[in-house]
Parts: C-alpha cells; sequence; structure tokens
C-alpha cells in the first residue's frame, strides 16, 4: 500500500529507482501538434455504414488506434465515470487498503506500477485499480464499495462500452468480409475494467506512467478525459493522441491482430505525465475468454495468404505475454508460423 504513487509522491524528488534508461525516457515532450490519429465518426453510420466500416478499417490498418465521437456512449455516463473514479483515487488510503494486492491473480485490485513491482528493474509512475466486468453479476460484488455509486455508474459504463466495442468490432467484421457475428460470442465474452492514476510527476522528461506496449486483448476502450497523457508508435516516431470531448480511444489489441492475420494492425502505445495535474483514464479491455482458441479466422488465409500464427489458448499467449512485457514481437514469437510451414499448412 506504502508504494502506490499517490501515497507518497507530494513535494518529493523523482526516486532513482522511477527513471527509465536513456533509450526509453520520453525527454522533453511539447504538446503534440501535427500528426495525429484518425477520429471516426460513428453516428455516420446510421447513414452512410459502408463510408464508416472504410474509416473504421483504415484506421485499424494504418495506425491500429482510433478516437470515436457520436459513439452512443451518453456525455452523462462518461462525465460519471471520470468523476466516480477520480473520486475513487482521492479518497484517503484506509478506505483504499483492503484493495490493494500484489498478486496479479486476485480479480479486483489496487496495485502499483505495471506487472510486478517487486521484480522490475524500475518503476512506473501510475496506480491502478483493474478488475474483472464479466459476469457481471459476479464480479460486481467484488468492485470497490467506495465512493457509493462507483458500482452503479461502471456497471452502465462497462455495459454500454461492451456494446460499443461489439459496434466497432461488427464494422470491422463488415470491412474485412468476415460472416456477420464473428465475434459475439466467445471471442469477446470476456471484459476487464483498468482505471490508471498518473499523479502530478516531479520530471515527466526522466520517467513513463506506462511503458511501451501492446494490448494483448481484441479490442480497447479509452475514455481519457482532458489532460494529455497517451501517445502511439508510427513509423519511429510517437504521436500525441488529443484529449477531445467525449470522444472514446480504440486500439486494436494482439488478439484482433491475430485472428486478423495481421490484417488490422496492433500498435505500440505508452502514456506519459505531467508534472501540473493528475491524469486519470479508465479502459475497458475486451477479450475472450481464457479457454478460448485464438488463430487466424479461416476465411482470411488461403494459399496465397497462409495463416501467420498457429492456434492456441488465449491463455497461453497472456502468461507468456505478461513474462515479455515491453517487447511487442517477441510477445508473439512462440505464436508465428515460420513462413515455409504457414504456406504448406
Ligand atoms: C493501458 C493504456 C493508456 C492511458 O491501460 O493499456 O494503454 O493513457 N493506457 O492510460
Ligand atoms: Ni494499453
Amino acid at each position: 500500500m506504502e508504494r502506490l504513487v499517490s501515497n507518497w509522491y507530494n513535494h518529493r524528488a523523482l526516486p532513482e529507482s522511477y527513471i527509465c534508461p536513456p533509450e526509453t525516457r520520453p525527454g522533453k515532450l511539447s504538446i503534440p501538434s501535427g500528426d495525429t490519429i484518425p477520429v471516426v465518426n460513428l453516428g455516420e453510420a446510421l447513414i452512410n455504414r459502408s463510408n464508416t466500416i472504410l474509416n473504421v478499417l483504415r484506421a485499424s490498418q494504418k495506425f491500429g488506434f482510433f478516437q470515436v465521437v457520436n459513439h452512443g456512449v451518453s456525455e452523462k455516463v462518461l462525465n460519471d465515470t471520470m468523476n466516480v473514479v477520480e473520486e475513487f483515487f482521492k479518497m484517503p488510503m484506509e478506505e483504499k487498503a483492503s484493495l490493494y494486492s500484489e498478486d496479479p491473480n486476485k480479480v479486483c485490485r489496487l496495485y502499483t506500477s505495471n506487472i510486478n513491482y517487486g521484480t522490475e528493474k524500475y518503476h512506473f509512475w501510475r496506480d491502478i485499480l483493474k478488475h474483472h466486468c464479466h459476469p457481471l453479476d459476479d464480479c460486481i460484488k467484488l468492485w470497490p464499495q467506495k465512493p457509493t455509486r462507483y458500482r452503479d455508474v461502471i456497471r452502465t459504463f462497462s455495459v454500454e462500452g461492451k456494446k460499443l466495442g461489439l459496434a466497432i468490432l461488427e464494422l470491422l467484421t463488415e470491412g474485412l468480409g468476415l460472416e456477420s457475428g464473428y465475434f459475439k460470442k466467445d471471442l469477446s465474452e470476456a471484459m476487464l475494467l483498468v482505471a490508471n492514476h498518473y499523479p502530478p510527476c516531479p520530471d515527466p522528461s526522466l520517467t513513463l506512467g506506462l511503458p511501451k506496449h501492446c494490448d494483448p486483448n481484441l479490442i480497447t476502450i479509452l475514455l481519457q478525459g482532458h489532460t494529455f497523457g497517451l501517445q502511439v508508435f508510427k513509423d519511429g516516431q510517437w504521436i500525441g493522441v488529443q484529449p477531445l470531448p467525449n470522444a472514446l480511444v480504440v486500439n486494436i489489441g494482439h488478439q484482433l491482430r491475430i485472428v486478423s492475420n495481421n490484417k488490422l494492425k496492433s500498435a505500440e502505445h505508452r502514456a506519459v505525465t505531467n508534472s501540473k495535474v493528475a491524469r486519470t483514464t479508465v479502459g475497458l479491455f475486451i477479450s475472450s475468454s481464457e479457454d478460448s482458441i485464438i488463430e487466424p479466422a479461416k476465411s482470411l488465409t488461403n494459399a496465397a495468404q497462409p495463416p501467420l500464427y498457429r492456434a492456441f489458448r488465449y491463455k497461453e499467449f497472456l502468461s507468456y505475454y505478461f513474462s515479455m512485457m515491453g517487447d511487442t514481437e517477441l510477445a508473439l514469437q512462440p505464436f508465428k508460423l515460420p513462413f515455409n510451414q504457414s504456406v504448406i499448412s
């Protein structure tokens, strides 16, 4: 519990254990300008669905990242969600102590930094609240009891966010030419909520809130609020994801990259900190259940486009992914088919 950044950061210089090696340091940060990730108006799908499909598909192929507006999740739900999560992190430590755990298998927990504080080489400027959202009626009993509105507000956000995620997946299904409802059942059954809290940082140039990574799951929907901090790695450069009012950020995870046989991109991203204000984000990570089999969709592969990955259980991938955290290609390596083998199969 003492390890939470929000517990001790006040008026302290950046401890050495939070300084990243020079090659991963963000350096001097400026508010992003110029190149930015696409913004898709989902409301347009009602009038011109094929154009919306094209926009979502192009963004997923080129960037693996986009923002959506007119997405159907109301401003009230977004504001309530951000407010209740910010309130959670502002509560006195005693109120949150029972949720703190360094055991990654706990289904609802408050922790800090990244995957394993005890074994990581250096730490990250982030506290995290993470819990399962499926099956909702079982998980909800384990969610924070305070603030008292937490369970109600987050139930609504998770239901609406899941609906949005499935609608986006359906646009991608059509865009890729997969059979309708391809992602509807097993492949998108599970969902995790991850609330990230990045307190103001004494030296944002030396540390990161979250290291470079790709999400392991199918698709992620992120409410990033008003404060800049998310960056996407594209063509050797970091591109900032501009906070837009009422927008949600969407990104493709490894699972979708694999099912699409690399037609969609799982983009690397990271979070930087700032010295002025705390930044809070709320992500919904849609994935298959851990026992589901993940493999390139059969209808997307043929002799000319052989499967690039073998079939595997999602849980097998997850445990390898977490052991390789930070190295995107290495995390995928044992699941890739060697080129000649993929031609034969
Ligand atoms: C994540 C993530 C970005 C952010 O939680 O996987 O990429 O801006 N978060 O908090
Ligand atoms: Ni991420």
